[in-house]
């Protein structure tokens, strides 16, 4: 008797024990994207024909914050060691994420990325729209060197959100020219442009590390609540953030007649004036539109509200997490991401 409990309790004290010590060394946002940055800055492509690389390896080389292919290696450490293939999934999907950032510049007609050109600003459309498609087939075959029992799988939700995410774009630009989008119809758009890559990202770590599908799918839903606060705070930035720190250009979701939650709530709440001013401004293009659509938002308290918007879906993802069945510990990493992106300035 004495023996079996004392037993039981090396048996535990063991696996604490090695619990601990693994959670010692997790990492943080920053290790994860530092490691990611230092095998990310190779040059993908080869050097000729230089006309078509060199604009997809210079958008590349701007940096970025990394979000999503980190979303993929903290995906993965949440359920164990980072499996060698989770790199290949991650860089392919910064390939990817770079490849939509160069076409939807092109779609929005914006001149600044991360604080530089933009790729067809420097280098014209057309080589703009093929360094895109470059980047694409290259995420690929990066895609491709994941184990055969698992390659099939990856590249089924990969190619999923991929979809989803040509559906959101295409809802983000049809909405520039219809006069009503209710909240409702921008949150489904914003999902399918911006969150189902967050949250796909995590969840391929997770089906790398071997997860279970109740835990793949809790992990989706924190990064899909996750994705849609980070439009929310896009969004915001590109009405009211520091245009030295946001690293684009200010003012241009008010210029595109871009159907935000700005615009929406303005519509909403504003007075019979300012509803029949914002009307008038989203028909016609004033050298001071931005100025003007600005302060009807600041009378609206559009910005004070956006706070509450970006806190509920916050409140759900971290939900999400929180009912994901592994050690609370190790839940750290991704509940210190979370709160850095909705409160990001760039
Ligand atoms: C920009 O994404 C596109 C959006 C979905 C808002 P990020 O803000 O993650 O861009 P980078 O990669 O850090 O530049
Ligand atoms: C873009 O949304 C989302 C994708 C690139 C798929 P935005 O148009 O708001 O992104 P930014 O603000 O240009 O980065
Ligand atoms: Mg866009
Ligand atoms: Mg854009
Ligand atoms: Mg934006």
């Amino acid at each position: 008797m004495i023996i079996t409990k004392l037993l039981f309790l090396l048996f535990s004290f063991c696996f604490f024990a090695t619990h601990i010590l693994y959670l010692r060394f997790m990492n943080s946002f920053t290790s994860l994207s530092r490691q990611f940055e230092e095998r990310f800055c190779v040059r993908h492509f080869p050097e000729e024909p230089g006309t078509l690389y060199d604009p997809a390896q210079y958008i590349l080389g701007l940096g970025g914050k990394r979000v999503r292919p980190v979303c993929v290696l903290m995906g993965n450490e949440l359920f164990g060691e980072i499996d060698p293939d989770a790199w290949q999934v991650a860089t392919a999907i910064e390939l990817f994420h770079n490849f939509t950032l160069v076409h939807d510049d092109i779609m929005d007609k914006a001149p600044l990325r991360r604080g530089m050109e933009t790729v067809h600003h420097k280098y014209g459309e057309s080589k703009a729209l093929l360094a895109g498609d470059v980047m694409l087939v290259i995420a690929y075959d990066y895609l491709n060197r994941v184990k055969p029992a698992i390659a099939g799988r990856i590249i089924q939700v990969f190619n999923k959100s991929s979809r989803e995410v040509c559906e959101g774009q295409q809802l983000d630009m049809d909405f520039e020219s219809r006069d009503l989008v209710s909240m409702k119809d921008y949150l489904h758009m914003i999902t399918l442009k911006t969150s189902v890559l967050l949250a796909t990202s995590l969840k391929l770590g997770a089906i790398l590390g071997g997860a279970g599908e109740g835990n793949q799918n809790h992990l989706y839903e924190f990064g899909k609540n996750l994705g849609i606060a980070f439009q929310i705070q896009d969004d915001y930035l590109d009405a009211f953030g520091d245009p030295d720190k946001f690293g684009k250009k200010t003012g241009g979701d008010i210029l595109a007649n871009k159907k935000t939650f700005l615009i929406i709530h303005a519509l909403e709440t504003a007075t019979t004036s300012q509803h029949n001013e914002l009307r008038e401004l989203l028909n016609s293009n004033p050298f001071d539109k931005v100025e003007k659509v600005l302060k009807i938002y600041k009378d609206c308290k559009v910005d004070q509200w956006a706070k509450a918007l970006k806190d509920k879906y916050l409140q759900t993802a971290l939900q999400h997490l929180e009912d994901t069945a592994v050690l609370s510990l190790r839940k750290k990493p991704l509940m210190e991401l979370a709160a850095y992106l909705i409160s990001r300035e760039s």
